[in-house]
């Protein structure tokens, strides 16, 4: 029996019904707009992404005459949503995961101490990044709003909630622990929300979602809310961990990026919360019924989103699929380096004040050589994180099994397997975000038994050999000094 799976990105919905053979059978996609109200705030309407959802699920229902037996919900996780519990409208804007606005409130929270324990109980770092700076921010600035939330009038959440909310005509409020444990609010040994962190961000516990495991029915869609469709939902994850299931990445010690908007690393480290000093983040991979599986998370802001800038910000090319032609027109960067950090640094250096950098220009820069250090950027960004996998962690990480929309773009992955020294290989289907959600559904309804049947789903389709079998590092030493040029710029 097929099944539904909706990918709800940072800049659109992928809707997928995903065949029992875990081939795509039809594909939907809408995008949404991007909302930048002042510099370095990212926002989203709730009812846009809703919308978005349900013209995406509609177009891919539309292209096959199979009708799926269940739905599987993987999100842009950190997110802060808040809605109305009773009509399911947002009052405001989400606030997006790629937010700055909460840096001021991480700073002070560092002054008075608070990170080490923080990071103790949730595996991450003082970021706005996160959920529950966002949701501080909320708090102090928005008081009428907050006394909604408060009186129980009012829902928080993230993107996940929010959908099953609106996919089940209000009847559930849930979320699984890969999405709760990006909030700041969730003891990472405990599996539960933490009362100590709630109180530090000034979160009622009552508004927050109940945690249900990441596989498994939660609830039904209403027919009247949702395409005339009452389809168990079996399955919810964050879009990065929903790709490392799908990537079938369910023994410890492999790894996965997906190149999105961002680039996220995970390397699943079984059931033990493996901790990093060095820039990683510890978090939930999923819990599909037997108890909390962990990653190790390397995660980049600005990968995709650089190549947007360079299609939508300087008009340099028309669609983002034109940079490879581009940028295989010259042999390389020449002297340019490009260090993206357009909504701060992510991993391993998590600088919010850091910002994005051009360095080398000469009479003879071009278009295509900002092209392929674009390109190259994204290689030395992956290789950063990897490198702290290994060197701090003991991970090792033998090869990387790419995803996402710009794994399709072979100058990259093969720029990428050069910067490793090691294999990159690519599956079938690339979307393996939307794949994984259908896996967790699938698996938590009889779809598919175990976990072995899913894994022999996975097929290859190329694999990329580092050029010369050894690293390549005289470019990388350039970007290495670039990086520091593109640090503490802002105050
Ligand atoms: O943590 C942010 C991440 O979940 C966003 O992923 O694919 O929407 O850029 P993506």
């Amino acid at each position: 029996m097929p099944v539904l799976a909706i990918d709800a990105g940072t800049t659109g919905v992928t809707a997928l019904v995903v065949g029992s053979d875990g081939g795509v059978l039809a594909r939907g996609y809408r995008e949404f707009a991007q909302l930048f109200p002042r510099p370095g705030w990212v926002e989203h309407e709730p009812e846009d992404i809703w919308t978005a959802t349900l013209a995406a699920c509609r177009e891919a229902l539309g292209r096959t005459d199979r009708t799926p037996s269940c739905v599987g919900i993987t999100d842009q996780r950190e997110t802060a949503v808040v809605w109305d519990r009773r009509t399911g409208r947002a009052p405001r804007p989400a606030i997006v995961w790629q937010d700055r606005r909460t840096t001021g409130i991480c700073d002070r929270l560092r002054a008075a101490g608070h990170e080490p324990r923080i990071a103790e109980l949730t595996g991450l770092r003082l970021d706005p990044y996160f959920t529950g700076t966002k949701f501080c921010w909320l708090a102090a600035e928005e008081p009428r709003l907050w006394d909604g939330v408060r009186d129980g009038s009012l829902a928080l959440g993230t993107v996940d909630s929010y959908l099953v909310h609106r996919l089940t005509g209000g009847a559930a409020h849930v979320t699984d622990p890969s999405n709760a444990s990006r909030t700041l609010l969730y003891d990472l040994a405990a599996g539960d929300w933490s009362d100590e962190l709630c109180e530090l961000f000034q979160v009622p516990r009552s508004a927050l979602p109940d945690l249900v495991p990441s596989s498994g029915v939660v609830g039904t869609t209403d027919p009247d809310a949702f395409l005339g469709l009452a389809l168990p939902i079996a399955g919810i994850a964050g879009d990065q961990q929903a790709a490392l299931f799908g990537q079938a990445c369910f023994t410890p010690g492999t790894s996965k990026c997906t190149y999105g908007t961002g680039s996220f690393v995970l390397t699943n480290t079984g059931t033990t919360p493996v901790r990093s000093q060095a820039g990683l983040l510890t978090t939930v991979a999923w819990d599909v019924g037997d108890g909390l599986v962990y990653a190790l998370e390397g995660s980049i802001f600005v990968t995709g989103a650089a190549v947007q800038w360079l299609r939508d910000g300087l008009g340099l090319i028309d669609s983002a699929a034109e940079i490879e032609g581009l940028a295989r027109t010259v042999p390389d960067s020449g002297d340019l380096v490009f260090v993206p950090a357009l909504t701060g640094m992510g991993a391993p250096h998590w600088d919010p004040h850091a910002r994005g950098t051009i360095v080398g220009i000469t009479r003879g820069t071009t278009r295509a050589h900002l092209a392929r250090a674009t390109l190259e950027a994204i290689a030395f960004e992956v290789r950063d994180v990897v490198d702290v996998m290994v060197s701090e962690a003991g991970l090792a990480v033998p090869e990387l099994s790419a995803d996402g929309g710009a794994s399709a773009n072979d100058l990259l992955l093969q720029l990428q397997a050069d910067q490793l020294g090691v294999p990159v290989r690519r599956p079938r289907v690339t979307e393996t975000t939307a794949l994984g959600a259908a896996f967790l559904a699938g698996l938590g309804t009889g779809v598919w038994a175990g976990q072995d049947e899913l894994a022999a789903t996975w097929a290859l389709d190329r694999r990329f050999e580092p050029e010369d079998g050894r690293r390549d590092d005289g470019r990388h030493d350039r970007w290495r000094e670039a990086l520091d040029r593109a640090r503490q710029w802002t105050s």
